[in-house]
């Protein structure tokens, strides 16, 4: 293995599976007991905002009692330990930053922030939301929802995500499916730009033939060991 100078790693469900947290599209995952169009489209929020803020109320507790895993652990170390290292999560957990990464990206938000959809304001959010949680800037009501991205929005930070891929010479997909733009698209956007590519979850991917190398188990297991891999080939300075 060579020493890479720019890191860019992608996590998706699979990653915070083993802190208790259900993936999406597992046999048991939450898309398999609710309809994502009724829970995580702005058209179902429209309709019946309740529902939709009773689903995210229950996903803020839970989320409010889970702690990081070794992948986790392993991710905030590279950072730690190698120049260089971006985490772009699709995951609205906060395991990473509970885990110590800081070169973090959240493209679809964050499940303990909030949104007025009248001012624009994102506050840090712990408790439940209703339709008649005030904004806490201009005071609107009913116009609060989470400051997590739709099926159908702009992802968060696009541009910048972009340029990190353009430049990586080494991107590591974890524990995401690739069922969902635009992050299904950035294992080619790394390509063309000459990165090495590698997959690391716990079956292939639908994704997993565009990648140059695939290591398959539970994260807990292969993210360690390939981070530990990449640690001890170091750059000399
Ligand atoms: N270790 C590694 N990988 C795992 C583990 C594990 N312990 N458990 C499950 N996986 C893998 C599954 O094999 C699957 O490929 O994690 C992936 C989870 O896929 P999804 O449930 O589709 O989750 P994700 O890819 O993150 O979904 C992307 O879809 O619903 C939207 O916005 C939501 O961010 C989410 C996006
Ligand atoms: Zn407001």
């Amino acid at each position: 293995m060579r020493p890479f100078e720019s890191i860019v790693i992608l996590t998706g469900a699979g990653l915070s599976a083993e802190s208790g947290v259900s993936t999406f599209r597992d046999p048991e995952g939450i898309w398999s007991k609710y309809d994502w169009r009724e829970v995580a489209t702005p058209e179902g929020f429209d309709s019946n905002p309740a529902y939709v803020h009773e689903f995210y109320n229950m996903r803020r507790r839970i989320h409010r009692d889970i702690k990081p895993n070794a992948a986790h652990f392993a991710l905030a170390r590279l950072e730690n330990e190698h120049r260089g290292v971006t985490v772009i999560t699709q995951n609205v957990d906060a395991l990473h930053e509970a885990a110590g990464s800081k070169s973090l990206i959240h493209m679809h938000g964050e499940a303990m922030r909030a949104l007025c959809a009248a001012c624009g304001t994102s506050v840090p959010w712990t408790d439940d939301l209703s339709v008649a949680t005030p904004c806490p800037s201009c005071g609107s009501v009913g116009r609060m929802r989470p400051d997590v991205v739709w099926f159908g929005e702009m992802p968060y930070h696009m541009e910048r995500i972009s340029e990190l891929l353009s430049e990586c010479d080494l991107f590591i997909s974890i524990g995401t499916s690739g069922h969902v733009y635009p992050a299904a698209s950035f294992v080619a956007e790394a390509r063309a730009a000459g990165a090495h590519t590698v997959e690391l979850n716990l079956e292939p991917s639908q994704g997993a033939r565009l990648f140059a190398e695939g290591i398959y188990g539970p994260a807990t297991e292969v993210v360690p060991e390939y981070v530990h891999k990449l640690l001890s080939v170091r750059t000399f300075e």
